[in-house]
């Protein structure tokens, strides 16, 4: 079974977006053009996936707990950017079949962005083409935390034991509970870290480096991860 696994295609694939500000400079625009042209490369890649089926649930890391420490007015046009994002292709994304999500914490985002957030993901619950979930206000830490937190009131209530904090239990409660773990995770613009990206979720994954600059990357850049990918020996800790 784990064979079969290793030679198909991946189930879930989950991108860091990287590279936005260095494409805006190389050609001498501001940053936010490059976040625009961010916000278009996403657009294009959930289409191709849902179109070629080359996974089932994609998740891009949007904005990340860290990312809180940027500029004010950068922050601010990344908020309206995500707000006229789910607002505006929520539609389209009824069209193609995407069911939405998004990772979390949602509650530390602007009400504009968690009203269209809620909206997009209540009008797009029955699609059965794609998951796509959006990381906002995402840290891996956070996210692991957070879950202990909730595990933990739940044992001090009398609800369950100690003995029963499985890794199910904790999976459970994370930001991303319900979707398997990524088999794949594509990092754009050359650098080559997590950054605190799905840190529980990426045991497994198979880990892609990509040079071109996220606003840059399409289909073709796609197409060399998922080569590399079906390429890889997956032993799960096996020998
Ligand atoms: C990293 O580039 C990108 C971000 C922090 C923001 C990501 C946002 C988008 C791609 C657009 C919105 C997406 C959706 C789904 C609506 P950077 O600014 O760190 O680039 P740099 O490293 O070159 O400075």
């Amino acid at each position: 079974m784990l064979d079969d696994l290793a030679k198909s295609g991946p189930r879930h694939i989950a991108v860091i977006m990287d590279g936005n500000g260095r494409w805006a400079r190389g050609r001498g625009l501001p940053r936010i053009a490059g976040h625009r042209a961010g916000a278009r490369a996403a657009e294009r890649l959930i289409r191709y996936v849902g179109e070629h089926q080359s996974a089932s649930y994609v998740t891009l890391f949007a904005f990340s707990t860290e990312n809180w420490r940027r500029p004010p007015e950068e922050i601010a046009f990344l908020m309206d950017l995500f707000a006229e994002y789910f607002r505006d292709k929520c539609d389209e994304m009824v069209e193609q079949g995407v069911c939405l999500r998004v990772a979390g914490q949602l509650d530390r985002l602007p009400r504009s962005v968690q009203d269209a957030a809620r909206h997009a993901m209540e009008q797009t619950q029955a699609g059965q083409r794609i998951v796509v979930n959006i990381a906002l206000s995402y840290g891996g830490r956070e996210e692991i935390l957070h879950a202990v937190k909730r595990l933990s009131r739940r044992v001090e209530r009398g609800e369950m034991s100690a003995e029963q904090l499985t890794e199910e239990a904790l999976a459970g409660e994370l930001y991303t509970a319900g979707i398997p773990d990524p088999d794949l995770i594509i990092r754009t613009s050359g650098e080559m870290r997590l950054s605190n990206f799905l840190l529980w979720q990426a045991a497994y994954a198979e880990l892609y480096f990509s040079e071109t600059l996220w606003p840059d990357f399409g289909p073709d850049d796609l197409e060399q991860a998922l080569d590399a990918f079906r390429r890889r020996d997956r032993r799960f800790g096996r020998q």
